[in-house]
């Protein structure tokens, strides 16, 4: 497949089996992932890789932050929500989170930092997509939650980017056909 067919045909892929990926595979999204262009070359990212009970472990972190979020939660429809939450990670075998650092440098850019992680999470997926992987990009209120930061080990200024979502597809992708590039674009002195 070349890389333009790789990117056309990708697509989240919400539902996995719960066979696990191979440690080389994810391996080979890691080292996607630093491939990815970013601003001084500070190679802003970090990258935790969930598998076995740390999903678990951190969905009950990201229910109990849930809950601090909600402040009341005796009702039934905080119940369900924090129970959504606590089996979220579960719905795939496998999940990296990628967090950009914060800045350390003058010259270098918080925002900078995020976008190019984020320019390494689409390698991994393009990367998962050419291995026959389903991936899916997710953030969420979690994502910005100091509980989890914490318990991921990142400093409260640093950045979840995503988590992504790891395994074999359980279901046909969904077709997408993005709006025409002609409707997005502006051409500026192209003279043909
Ligand atoms: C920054 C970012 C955050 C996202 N967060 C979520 C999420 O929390 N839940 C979700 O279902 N999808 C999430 N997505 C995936 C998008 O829903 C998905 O990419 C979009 O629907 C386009 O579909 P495609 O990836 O199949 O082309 C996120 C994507 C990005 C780029």
């Amino acid at each position: 497949m070349t890389v333009f067919e790789t990117i056309k045909n990708r697509r989240s892929i919400g539902k996995m089996t719960a066979q696990k990926p191979t440690r080389k595979q994810i391996e080979q999204l890691l080292e996607a992932a630093t491939h990815a262009p970013n601003h001084h070359k500070v190679e802003p990212w970090k990258f935790l890789v969930l598998a076995g009970k740390s999903r678990a472990e951190l969905g009950a972190v990201m229910a109990k932050a849930l809950a601090e979020r909600l402040g009341d939660v005796t009702n039934d429809r905080a119940q369900a929500m924090l129970n959504k939450e606590h089996n979220k990670l579960l719905r795939s075998p496998v999940v990296i989170v990628a967090a950009a650092e914060a800045p350390h440098q003058p010259n270098v850019l918080a925002i900078e930092n995020i976008e190019a992680v984020a320019a390494a999470v689409q390698n991994m997926l393009l990367t998962a997509e050419e291995l026959g992987l389903a991936a899916m990009w997710r953030t969420g209120d979690a994502a910005f939650d100091p509980h989890i930061k914490q318990w991921l080990g990142l400093a409260p200024d640093d950045q979840v980017v995503a988590f992504v979502y790891l395994g074999f597809p359980a279901i046909q992708r969904l077709e997408r056909r993005p709006t025409p590039f002609e409707e997005k674009t502006t051409w500026l002195d192209w003279e043909e």
